[in-house]
């Protein structure tokens, strides 16, 4: 049976990223003989546009048949004006939620060529290698009630809710554990749990099944705290596990450890071990269409693609080499140029990977 991939580009750089990494998917397709079979299909502002809507009912029905899924970036200065519920981002917000994502694993690797690129220290960041396990479908961004009310005084309240049943704490930890018995063993849970009761819970919950991971050493730490030491002694880290909020923000942190947010692919997998794939970046509006993009996230992004949901080890190794053979090559998008490399656009350096994947 062939594997089908739903591929959506979105907005701003999006269309460009996708169209390299789809290049890659083809040529190990290929090589490999996987049989791969890729459509195409409308998110974002790019659904706005040319339906009114931000997540197509046409493209929610592909996307739940889909065997995986890669997706660009969506979002965009055009489109923010508009009310929350039509905003681009709740096409990526509404796929999550509907195919029930809720792990997102978020890795943030520094590769050795890249240490200068870090904006700290080469020494605080030489073989970092971090996974964010980030849950994906509740907390704050999903919680009810929400809204912008207006009180008998006449001003307006905005207001949300920060919720998380003990069943949504347990299948995310259990996510993270797993991930730390196959990783260095460490598990790291990040929470506001000297404020906030759907922390404490949280805690409580993850606490409570530490016994069924002897292995995996087990700590709590609040988020404040967790962004400090992040920047301070990151290596400190191996798995994080948090909630939607703090991981979005823990996950932007980390990602610049390794020299730019442009590197780091991300999987949201749901209990059927059904996936989207994306690069951890947003649509970068500001250099959309203008062959600047770094194309290496989305590259590695269909790496954990072939991995995690279609079981192509082989495939995925060879695309993750083909990544380092580039590095090594000294070619650099703008995001993580330094002395001594050679600058290359969106387009060269896609070309190049796929060369390099050509020559194994
Ligand atoms: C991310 C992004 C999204 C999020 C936005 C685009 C809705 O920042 O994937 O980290 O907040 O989850
Ligand atoms: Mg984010």
């Amino acid at each position: 049976m062939t594997d089908q991939i739903l591929v959506l580009p979105g907005d701003g750089i999006g269309p460009e990223i996708v169209a390299q990494a789809v290049s890659i998917l083809e040529c190990v397709s290929q090589q490999m003989q996987l049989g791969l079979e890729m459509n195409t299909a409308l998110i974002g502002g790019a659904a706005i546009d040319s339906t009114g809507v931000p997540l197509p009912n046409d493209t929610l029905a592909q996307a739940k048949t889909a065997d995986a899924i890669l997706l660009g970036a969506v979002g965009g200065p055009k489109w923010d004006n508009l009310e929350m519920a039509r905003r681009p981002e709740q096409g990526l917000l509404g796929l999550r939620s509907n195919l029930g994502l809720f792990g997102n694993l978020r890795p943030a690797i520094l590769y050795p060529q890249l240490a200068a690129a870090s904006s700290l220290k080469s020494e605080v960041v030489a073989g970092l290698n971090i996974l964010i396990v980030r849950e994906l479908t509740g907390g704050i961004y999903f919680g009810q009630p929400r809204g912008i009310r207006t009180l008998d005084n006449g001003e307006r309240q905005g207001y949300n809710t920060y919720i998380y049943s003990e069943a949504e704490i347990r299948r995310i930890a259990r996510v993270a554990f797993e991930a730390a018995q196959r990783r260095g063993g460490q598990l790291c849970s990040v929470d506001k749990a000297n404020v906030l009761e759907v922390t404490v819970l949280w805690r409580e919950v993850i606490q409570s099944m530490a016994a069924d991971y002897p292995e995996v050493e087990l700590s709590h730490m609040y988020v404040d705290n967790a962004a400090m030491q992040l920047i301070r002694a990151p290596k400190q880290f191996d798995v994080i596990v948090t909630g939607n909020m703090f991981g979005d923000i823990l996950s932007d942190a980390a990602a610049m450890l390794t020299g730019s947010i442009g590197m780091l692919p991300s999987a949201s997998l749901n209990e059927h071990g059904q996936g989207m794939y994306e690069p951890c970046h947003g649509s970068a509006p500001d250099i959309a269409g203008q062959d600047l993009a770094n194309p290496l996230a989305t590259i590695l992004s269909v790496a954990m693609l072939l991995r995690y949901s279609l079981g192509h080890v082989g495939a995925a190794d060879a695309i993750e080499h083909a990544v380092n053979t580039v590095l090594d090559q000294d070619f650099r998008t703008a995001d993580i140029l330094s002395d001594g490399t050679i600058q290359v656009g969106t387009k060269a350096m896609g070309y190049a990977v796929l060369e390099a994947l050509r020559q194994r």
